[in-house]
C-alpha cells in the first residue's frame, strides 16, 4: 500500500509501487487533468505538482512519490481561479487541451517562486504544444504574470526612472483504490 496526499486528501494505493504516478491518479483515482502524451519524460502533459515541485508523473512511480503531498490541475484552485487558469481562458488557449493542464502546473510551481520568468526558464520547461498554440501560451504567460505582479508605484515627477537622460532604463482509502 502507498501512501501520499492528492490534492488535499490522504490516499493509499493498492497497486504495484512501480506503477506510475500518472496511472494511479488517472485509472484508479479518476483524475484524468494529467495526460498522458509521450510517457518517455518529453512532453510534460503529465505534470503535477508533488511538495512544491513540477514533475512528470510518468517518470514518477508510487513509490518515489509515497509520503508526498500532490496537486494535480483538479485541485490548483477551488473554481478555476488560479490566475494561470484565468489566463488560459482569457487569451482561449486551448486547441486540443492536451498540453493545457501540464503546462498549467509546470508553471503554477514556477511561478510560485518565479512571478514573471525569463525566456530561459520558460525554454527549459519540457512541457510542448503540438497543436501551434504556442503564441497563446506566452500570451496567456504574460498575462497570468503581469496579474500576479504587485501593482506598479507611480513615480513622482522627475526622478530618475523618468529622466531621459537615466541610464539603463529598463523582466486512494480514502477511497483506496
Ligand atoms: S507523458 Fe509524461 S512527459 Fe510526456
Ligand atoms: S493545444 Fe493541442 S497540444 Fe497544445
Amino acid at each position: 500500500m502507498t501512501r501520499m496526499t492528492v490534492n488535499g486528501e490522504a490516499l493509499q494505493y493498492r497497486l504495484d509501487p512501480e506503477t506510475p504516478l500518472l496511472f494511479a491518479l488517472r485509472d484508479a483515482s479518476n483524475l484524468t487533468g494529467a495526460k498522458h502524451g509521450c510517457y518517455s519524460g518529453d512532453c510534460g502533459s503529465c505534470t503535477v505538482i508533488a511538495d512544491g515541485q513540477a514533475v512528470l508523473s510518468c517518470q514518477l512511480t508510487i513509490a518515489a512519490a509515497e509520503g508526498a503531498e500532490i496537486t494535480t490541475i483538479e485541485g490548483l484552485s477551488a473554481d478555476r481561479a488560479h490566475p494561470l487558469q484565468q489566463a488560459w481562458a482569457a487569451e482561449q488557449v486551448s486547441q486540443c487541451g492536451r498540453c493545457d493542464p501540464g503546462f498549467i502546473m509546470a508553471l503554477a510551481a514556477l511561478m510560485r517562486a518565479t512571478p514573471n520568468p525569463t525566456p530561459d526558464q520558460l525554454s527549459a520547461l519540457p512541457n510542448i504544444c503540438r497543436c501551434g498554440a504556442t503564441p497563446r501560451i506566452m500570451k496567456a504567460i504574460a498575462r497570468a504574470a503581469s496579474a500576479a505582479a504587485p501593482p506598479a508605484t507611480p513615480h513622482p515627477a522627475g526622478t530618475a526612472a523618468q529622466r531621459p537622460e537615466s541610464p539603463g532604463g529598463a523582466a486512494a482509502e480514502a477511497p483506496a483504490q
